[in-house]
């Protein structure tokens, strides 16, 4: 459920009227619900026992106001950068509920973390382990860790979002869980915590995280009986969200949280997940102008002046993001089958093909649906196109929370050597 809906025949976010954001910000711009983005945390945290540590994956939604706002519920944050963590402590989630993943930390990025205290590292690597002990003792600490293992089952999700399979780059293969712990062990500047595991994103059933969840509790409870301190399992991210308003919905966040539940009994830990996409992809839109309707040879074409360098997910993932008019039409309003395209010169610049939309006109709005994850985040300034202002909603409030990039501030990003002076 989002509060993304029609009243009066307007679409609004909670009590503010797309329109008036649009006439103040201009298009395109995202904008993010508070109510939603709380509901989905609580849907998600409630089920889970009372001691898991729910670390919003800052990579899904970076914007300081939806960390800050999903801080205040108690969340924590999952970071995969330097640039993840300064943020994450900028919006106040305290650094012992923040978890550092990703195969590729650098050693500034590992002093950082350890100098903030951050609660543990998702080690990827034998050579990462050696490196961040290595930081850790030159600090005088010992980095708490646990090892991502990569559990080599399919999450059934696209290709390019599936990590849990032994064709990827993440995780310590399976195999070698055993011997990685043995070297950590060893290691004077790491201090195991726990086991960590992630299948992929945008995981529409429920079999893939249970089989995956299984094996990791066995090979917790093997790893204890070698001696070593699995007092966590970090479960990762990865339930999926409904896209497509009228097809089957994705498992139920307290199905997940039921296997969860289970997953902390049969092992005796602390849980940490990791969701993203749950908590924010419904909770924000692209909203857009139609600049034009293009009658082509074959195909309608309605051009937005948002584009895939506001919203890569089509061009990249072939996605499906639902398209809604912010002016709602008649039950009986004629319909037209559109390619919705943006202004990149780009032919991977559509967001739908042959969609059957509501007929179209300049300068009507549209809302581009699910967005609040992986959109703005992903972002670019192609074409020489600031990327899409932020919006965060709350009541009959809103605020902008990114604003739209200048064509100055462009020229500031840009310094011309000595040479080409005159
Ligand atoms: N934890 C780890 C270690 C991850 O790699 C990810 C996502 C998450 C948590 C959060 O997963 P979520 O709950 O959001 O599914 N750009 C793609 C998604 C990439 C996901 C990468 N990892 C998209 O737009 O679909």
């Amino acid at each position: 459920m989002n509060h993304f809906q029609y009243r009066r025949g307007i679409l609004c976010a909670e009590d503010v009227d797309l329109r008036h954001i649009a006439a103040d910000v201009g298009t395109p711009f995202y904008c993010y619900s508070t109510a939603t983005l709380e509901r989905h945390y609580r849907v998600f945290a409630e089920p889970l026992p009372k001691d898991a540590l729910v670390a919003f994956s800052v990579k899904a939604n970076g914007n300081i106001a939806v960390l800050k706002t999903l801080a205040k519920l108690g969340a924590g944050a999952d970071v995969v950068s330097g640039g993840e963590l300064v943020k994450a402590l900028a919006a106040g989630i305290p650094a012992d509920k923040i978890v550092f993943s990703g195969v590729g930390k650098t050693k500034a990025e590992m002093r950082a973390a350890l100098g903030s205290g951050i609660y543990q590292f998702n080690v990827e690597s034998e050579p990462e382990l050696e490196t961040l002990s290595a930081v850790a003792t030159a600090m005088n600490l010992r980095a708490p860790i646990t090892i991502r293992v990569n559990p080599d089952v399919d999450a059934k999700t696209h290709a390019k979002i599936t990590t849990g399979t032994a064709e990827t780059k993440f995780g310590i293969p399976w195999e070698h869980a055993h011997a990685a712990y043995a070297l950590a062990a060893r290691l004077p500047g790491i201090a195991i915590v726990g086991i960590d595991v992630h299948i992929g994103s945008q995981i529409t059933e429920l079999q893939p995280f249970e089989d995956a969840f299984a094996r990791v509790v066995t090979l917790a409870q093997s790893l204890r009986a070698e001696g070593h301190a699995i007092t966590r399992i970090d479960l990762g991210g990865g339930l999926g969200v409904p896209y497509i308003c009228d097809n089957a919905p994705p498992p139920d966040p307290a199905a997940y949280g039921a296997i969860v539940a289970k997953v902390a009994k049969d092992a005796g830990a602390q849980i940490i997940c990791e969701p993203g996409r749950l908590i924010a992809a419904n909770a924000g839109i692209l909203v857009s102008e139609v600049l034009y309707v293009k009658r082509g040879q074959n195909r309608n074409f309605a051009i937005l002046d948002a584009g895939m360098n506001d919203l890569i997910r089509p061009a990249m993932y072939d996605a499906h993001h639902e398209i809604v008019c912010v002016t709602e039409p008649p039950p009986d309003a004629p319909h037209e089958v559109y390619d919705v395209v943006g202004p990149v010169c780009e032919t991977a610049d559509r967001f739908a093909e042959a969609r059957s939309l509501p007929r179209l006109n300049s300068g009507d709005l549209v809302a581009i649906m699910s967005a609040g994850a992986y959109g703005a985040v992903m972002a670019s300034a192609y074409n020489a196109r600031p990327p899409a202002p932020e919006v965060l909603v709350k009541g009959d409030r809103f605020s902008v929370v990114r604003p739209r990039m200048s064509y100055e501030g462009f020229l500031e990003q840009d310094r011309v050597p000595a040479w080409l002076e005159d």
